[in-house]
């Protein structure tokens, strides 16, 4: 992956010298943040379509949120003392970005292309200064006792994700854990939104890499507090998950 330079409030950024916090799992998600928002911001330039920006939109939500919860399960799992404040802090950026999501969802034409530039300010403005001011706070006190969680698939050594689309504009990501010949298990922090429902029919896509292939597939059990497990779309070979995801694998701990 090429060096990342955030534009953060006060000026262009380094991630690696100014932002990197050294818990390599953070560190990660944090970067994967910034390359998401980074990327609607390019997209936008390169002449967007309104479901180009939603689908952006959607994937970066869905991030935050897999990014929030493992960030405050590392808080809680290490008795950080000021977990309640930030968690607050979390809160109150979901609260924004929400907003900004629900108007991207009800707009449509130019106007809705032109709401985007707000959600890449305010992802890339609040992070830098939330990594910068309390989450290196929060490390301070946590990395003599790192107790980072282990993601479960860490003994298949991968970490690929998917977008799955239920309608256009409608869809969750998750963490592939488990691929076997007939299916594979997507994890998804609780809650799950309500429109995932069993023998639903979705489109899945690999991600970043399989971006433009939307292949249907359909949802064949639902652990509300992991995740959901789907067949193996047609098209989609065990070989073929396995060359993506070593792609777009890096080292989750
Ligand atoms: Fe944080």
């Amino acid at each position: 992956m090429s060096a990342l330079l955030v534009p953060c409030k006060a000026g262009p950024l380094t991630f690696e010298q100014n932002l990197k916090l050294n818990i390599p799992a953070i560190d990660q998600q944090h970067e994967q943040l910034f390359r998401l928002a980074i990327g609607i911001n390019e997209t936008l330039q390169s002449g967007a379509t309104e479901d180009a920006v939603r689908m952006n939109a959607l994937e970066l939500e869905a991030y935050v949120q897999e990014h929030l919860v493992y960030e405050e399960k590392l808080l809680s799992s290490n008795h950080y003392p000021q977990q309640k404040s930030h968690r607050l802090a979390h809160a109150r950026f979901v609260a924004t970005s929400h907003k900004i999501q629900d108007e991207l969802a009800r707009c449509s034409g130019p106007a809705c292309i032109a709401k985007a530039p707000q959600l890449f300010d305010l992802l890339t403005t609040w992070l830098c200064d939330h990594i910068m001011n309390v989450d290196r706070l929060a490390v301070d006190f946590m990395v003599p006792r790192a107790n980072a969680p282990t993601p479960r698939n860490a003994r298949f050594q991968i970490s690929g994700r998917a977008l799955i689309e239920f309608q256009p504009g409608i869809g969750i990501t998750g963490r592939l854990e488990n691929v076997g010949h007939s299916g594979l298990f997507l994890h998804i922090p609780p809650p799950l939104p309500e429109w995932v429902k069993p023998n639903a029919a979705a489109k899945i896509r690999l991600l970043p890499l399989d971006q433009t292939v939307g292949r249907t597939c359909t949802v064949v059990r639902i652990d509300p507090r992991q995740g959901i497990a789907l067949s193996l779309p047609d098209g989609l070979s065990v070989d073929h998950i396995f060359k993506l995801v070593k792609h777009t694998s890096h080292s989750s701990r």
